[in-house]
């Protein structure tokens, strides 16, 4: 069976590494998994006087995860959280209250940035965040991938091969860990 997974990446910029790391998973991912790369250029603000009448591109990205098995949240590092865009995406993905549209689904985390912290704090930010929401959390293994503006080509080609063999066990423990929770 084939499990179909939404990589929701946490940031607009064009040259995003994050964007980057998703389509390298693209990539990389057994067969056993098909990734859908979300991006949230479309998304409008959460605003709670609107849960009643949720605006169409709230409804599009909760049918996006709804129809997906499972889901892999590629965070850039702002201020050491999670960038703003995402945890809007979060939000609206959140509610109604009790009926998250991530309910049930296995999910994964996978921080990075330029830097040499690898966007370990962004990460465990959405480990503070996500668990209420979501269905089983991979704990193993965790990658904080560091100096990331040399991982990768203009074109998204991976330059830096040291990096290929971590993304590849990421995302092999991760269908494993779908196979596990989705029958
Ligand atoms: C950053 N950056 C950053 N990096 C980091 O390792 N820790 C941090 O706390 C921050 N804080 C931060 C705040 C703001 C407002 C910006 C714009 C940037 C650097 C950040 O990791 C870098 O710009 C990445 O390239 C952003 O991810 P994308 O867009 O490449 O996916």
């Amino acid at each position: 069976t084939t499990h179909s997974v939404a990589v929701i990446v946490g940031s607009l910029r064009q040259q995003s590494f994050s964007l980057k790391v998703a389509k390298a998973f693209a990539k990389l991912a057994p067969a056993s998994l098909k990734l859908n790369i979300v991006t949230l250029h479309d998304l409008s603000f959460f605003n709670q006087d609107l849960e009643a009448n949720p605006p169409a591109d709230w409804l599009r990205f909760r049918e996006t995860v709804q129809a997906s098995d499972a889901v892999i949240f590629v965070t850039p590092e702002y201020n050491r959280g999670t960038s703003g865009v995402l945890k809007n995406a979060i939000d609206i993905g959140s509610r109604p209250f009790g009926k998250s549209s991530f309910l049930g689904k296995p999910t994964g985390i996978v921080g990075n940035a330029p830097g040499p912290g690898g966007g370990v704090s962004a990460a465990l930010n959405l480990r503070q965040v996500l668990p209420g929401i979501t269905g089983p959390i991979m704990g193993q293994p965790e990658i904080y991938l560091n100096a990331i503006a040399d991982a990768f080509d203009d074109h998204g080609e991976i330059v830096k091969e040291s990096i290929r063999p971590v993304l590849q066990a990421y995302i092999d423990a991760f269908a494993a860990w779908v196979a596990l929770h989705k029958k």
